[in-house]
């Protein structure tokens, strides 16, 4: 794989670990490679990430790698989607791991991409996507700005990118929604693959976040998708409130844990569903936190 990345001071510290780098100006030398490979018809897949690499996001990049010729990964902790400036702070950087397990699965003319902000945002000019009603409702809501921070800048990465094929995670279901809206706004020509969710043994669904738990908040984190499934469980013999109580009574019970919020939504759209008998496809949705941490996920119910 190649690594692209800004800073110069970074050489040494890489340089015992991997042959194939191109330190500066990193943009302008994948801009060209992407249009060399382009020329040649290549078919890019290309698997945008924060870092702080887990199972997750290893099981995307593994499908890209499969499903087209080179796989672009990018590593980007992008400032405008983190509406909290604590957890934008503490968020996990474990860069030489990431590099580790990246080398596990790319090969030689893979490319992991990992800017400075200068490299995506300086010639960038603000523009708001309408991204409907999608964007203010659940972690919308409790999240303001991040979606438009994430349509920001995964448009900026497909500019640089042009990938063939794009692949986002399950667990963070309304990003996918988010961005199959955005494809169709600007019209790009990207196939969105969604990727399914990768949990822990205990049902936790790997995040980046994770890292942060303590041990208690490790050993109770189980509960999140207990709920999550009693829920699924419970919907031919219970109405929505019957439901919404059950997993509220879980979720408070957890030491440490508390619930943000707990819908049920159509699967498309994202709309609140109060009959659950409804003829639509259902997901239920979940947000707690552990503490200070703030983890999300979710279920298809039918
Ligand atoms: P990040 O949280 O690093 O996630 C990168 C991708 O990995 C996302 O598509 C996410 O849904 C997927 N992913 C994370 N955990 C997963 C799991 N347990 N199973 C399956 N897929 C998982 O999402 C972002 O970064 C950012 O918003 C980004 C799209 C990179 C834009 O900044």
């Amino acid at each position: 794989m190649r690594i692209l990345i800004k800073y110069i001071t970074k050489i040494n510290y890489f340089a015992e670990i991997f042959f194939a780098m191109i330190i500066t100006e990193s943009r302008a030398w994948l801009t060209s490679r992407v249009n060399e490979l382009k020329e040649s018809d290549k078919k890019i897949g290309f698997a945008p990430t924060m870092g702080a690499l887990h199972k997750g996001h290893i099981s995307l990049i593994k499908k890209a790698v499969k499903e087209n010729d080179i796989c672009i990964v990018s590593i980007f902790i992008n400032p405008k989607q983190f509406s909290n400036s604590k957890d934008l702070e503490k968020y996990p950087k474990t860069i030489k791991e990431d590099l580790s397990l990246l080398n596990m699965c790319l090969s030689v003319n893979d490319i992991v991409f990992i800017p400075s902000f200068d490299e995506i945002y300086n010639k960038h000019k603000n523009t708001i996507y309408d991204l409907g009603r999608l964007e203010n409702i659940m972690e919308g809501k409790f999240r303001e700005g991040h979606f438009q921070g994430v349509a920001t800048v995964v448009n900026i990465f497909f500019d640089i990118i042009k990938p063939s094929r794009a692949y986002f995670g399950l667990k963070d279901y309304q990003q996918y929604l988010i961005i199959k809206r955005l494809v169709e706004i600007t019209g790009l020509q990207i196939e969105i693959v969604p990727c399914k969710i990768i949990r822990e043994n205990n049902g936790l669904a790997m995040s980046s976040r994770n890292k942060r738990l303590n041990k208690e908040q490790k050993q109770y984190s189980g509960n999140i998708f207990k709920a999550l499934e009693m829920a699924k469980s419970l919907l031919k013999s219970a109405d929505f409130s019957e439901i919404k109580n059950e997993v509220e009574k879980i979720i408070q019970s957890t030491p440490g844990y508390n619930l943000e919020y707990f819908e049920i939504v159509d699967s498309e759209t994202l709309t609140k569903i109060s009959d659950i008998n409804s003829s639509s496809d259902l997901i239920a949705c979940i947000a707690v936190y552990a503490g200070d941490i703030r983890l999300i996920d979710n279920i298809i119910l039918k």
